[in-house]
C-alpha cells in the first residue's frame, strides 16, 4: 500500500514520536515567551549584537513551532498549545545562560527525534526536523559566543 503516513504496525512509535514532539513544541512556545522577554530586558553595551541576535532566534523559533505542529498534525496527532514556563528574570548574564541551556536541551532532544523518526520508518519527519536541529546548533554557539565560553 503506498501511504504518505504511518501505518498501523508503527502506530506505538507513532504515537510516542507524537508526544514528544508536542513536548518540544512546548519547549519551542517557551523559548518564544523568553526571547520576547530577553530582547526587551537583556541590557548593557556587551550585549547590544547580542539582542540583534535574540531578534533572529526568536523569529526562527517561530518558525521552528510551525514546522513541529505541521509534522504533529501529518503524525495525526493534535498540536499543543500549552507553553512550558519560562524561569524568572534576574539579570541580563542569567538570562542568556537560561537561554543557553534551554538551547542546549532543545538540541539534544532534536538530535534524539531525528533518530526516532527515522527509527518509526518516517524519513520524511526526520529531514524536517533537520532543519531545527541545524538552526539550534547556531543558537548555542551565539550564546556560548555571547557568555564568552
Ligand atoms: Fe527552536
Ligand atoms: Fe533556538
Amino acid at each position: 500500500m503506498a501511504s504518505a503516513g504511518p501505518d498501523s504496525e508503527s502506530s506505538a512509535a507513532t504515537g510516542s514520536l507524537i508526544a514528544s514532539l508536542n513536548e518540544d513544541l512546548e519547549l519551542e512556545f517557551r523559548s518564544i515567551t523568553q526571547y520576547v522577554q530577553h530582547v526587551a530586558c537583556v541590557t548593557g553595551p556587551e550585549y547590544t549584537s547580542t539582542v540583534e541576535e535574540l531578534k533572529v532566534h526568536l523569529s526562527q523559533e517561530l518558525n521552528h513551532s510551525t514546522v513541529l505542529a505541521e509534522q504533529i498534525a501529518f503524525l495525526g496527532g493534535t498540536p499543543s498549545t500549552a507553553a512550558s514556563a519560562a524561569p524568572p528574570f534576574v539579570d541580563s548574564r542569567s538570562a542568556l545562560q537560561a537561554d543557553l541551556d534551554l538551547e542546549v536541551a532543545q538540541l539534544e532532544r532534536y538530535r534524539a527525534r531525528v533518530e526516532e523518526a527515522n527509527g518509526a520508518g518516517l524519513p520524511d519527519v526526520a529531514e524536517a526536523l533537520r532543519p531545527l536541529l541545524t538552526q539550534t546548533q547556531e543558537h548555542v554557539r551565539d550564546l556560548q559566543a555571547a557568555l564568552g565560553k
